[in-house]
């Protein structure tokens, strides 16, 4: 019975630590869903795997010039989604 407090924190802590990146994951998804394929397919957003934050908040911010329409909210989500992919 002991080990049971042993790998108690554990299993809360993997809890704790998969929550919220999933829920990171899912609403940026449905905002790139929503907003990043009416100009190109969706292969140019994801193809950009390992780019860090400051190249994805200058790239959404020249696909805001270009007409992309989002919150900044949305915005600063969608960075923090897609630079740590
Ligand atoms: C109004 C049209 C439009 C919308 C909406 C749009 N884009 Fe783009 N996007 C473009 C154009 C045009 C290019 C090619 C020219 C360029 O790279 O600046 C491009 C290129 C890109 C590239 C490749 C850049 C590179 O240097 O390789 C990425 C990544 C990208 N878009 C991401 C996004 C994301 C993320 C969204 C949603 C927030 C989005 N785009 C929405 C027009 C758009």
């Amino acid at each position: 019975m002991k080990r049971f407090w042993v790998w108690l924190p554990i299993f809360l802590l993997i809890l704790i630590s998969c929550g919220p990146k999933d829920n990171l994951e899912k609403e940026a998804t449905a905002i790139i869903n929503s907003n990043c394929k009416k100009c190109h397919s969706l292969k140019r957003v994801y193809n950009n795997k390992g780019r860090d934050a400051n190249w994805w908040a200058e790239t959404v911010s020249r696909m805001q010039n270009y007409g992309a329409n989002l919150s900044e909210e949305e915005k600063d989500l969608i960075i923090k989604y897609l630079s740590r992919r």
